[in-house]
């Protein structure tokens, strides 16, 4: 079995965030583009999936980060780049829940209030719950990204805590599929081409896919890196 070290940061560099932002709008920017393309302009509709789609992507690249530097330790000195892309994913689901409560209602009356207030929330329940689950979760990790955060925690407990980050993605898959969109739009979009591009949600979807398969591999091959693992705070090493 191959043994390998595990970095974790509690703070991060000017230079981190500015990429880590840097990547949020790209991804952000390109699936305005994606839509506007798939002929959803740019709106308030589509700035909500697209903030939520660029969270999904920030966290996927997050997740990867670990077993790719195990598969590849090139890109070890990555490894602080987790916690950046980590909270940026999660803090950016807030707008992507501010406008689902407060603009979908006013866009699409017909659809979510038409019956009575907020209609589509109480007939796709299960969508909502495990969003809340899956920002309740987000922000339970989030508590803990901090220098007190281990010290509360014991040095265990706080690795296995991110590694709830998976359930995270579990979670955000279930939102997904809890929609009812999928297959049906990605079938009919294979049956008819009727756009351009297929529907967001199925790049989405790989996004969600890739850690998690990537995750059993690693598993595989390097069993459970948090009970071999031990903590280094990048900053204090350079
Ligand atoms: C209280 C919490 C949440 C609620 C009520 C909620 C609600 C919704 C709703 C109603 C949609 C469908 C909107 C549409 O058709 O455009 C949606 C889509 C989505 N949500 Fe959430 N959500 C929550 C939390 C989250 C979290 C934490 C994530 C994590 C990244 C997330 C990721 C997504 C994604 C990726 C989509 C698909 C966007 C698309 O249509 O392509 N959501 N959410």
């Amino acid at each position: 079995m191959k043994t390998t070290k595990n970095y974790h940061v509690f703070s991060n560099k000017r230079k981190q965030w500015a990429i880590t932002i840097i990547i949020y709008l790209v991804v952000f920017f390109f699936f305005i583009w994606y839509h506007d393309v798939r002929g959803k302009p740019f709106t308030l509709f589509t700035t909500e999936k697209c903030t939520a789609i660029a969270s999904t992507f920030c966290l996927a690249l997050a997740l990867l980060l670990g077993p790719l530097s195990r598969f590849f330790p090139n890109l070890i000195n990555l490894l602080p780049y987790r916690r950046s892309l980590g909270l940026t994913a999660a803090f950016m689901t807030i707008p992507h829940i501010i406008l689902v409560f407060i603009y979908l209602p006013l866009k699409f009356p017909e659809k979510y209030s038409e019956i009575y207030p907020f209609s589509w929330f109480v007939s796709h329940w299960f969508t909502i719950i495990i969003g809340f689950l899956c920002f309740l979760l987000f922000m339970i990790i989030v508590r803990y990204s901090y220098p007190g955060g281990v010290r509360k925690l014991s040095k265990h407990k706080w690795l296995i805590l991110q590694k709830f980050s998976y359930l995270v993605m579990i979670l955000i898959v279930l939102h997904l599929l809890s929609m009812g969109k999928i297959p049906k739009n990605w079938l009919t979009w294979i049956e008819t081409h009727d756009k351009p591009l297929p529907p967001g949600s199925f790049p989405t979807m790989i996004a969600c896919i890739m850690p998690l398969l990537l995750k059993v591999v690693d598993l595989a091959v390097y069993r459970d890196s948090a009970n071999k693992a031990y903590m280094t705070d990048m900053e204090d090493k350079k």
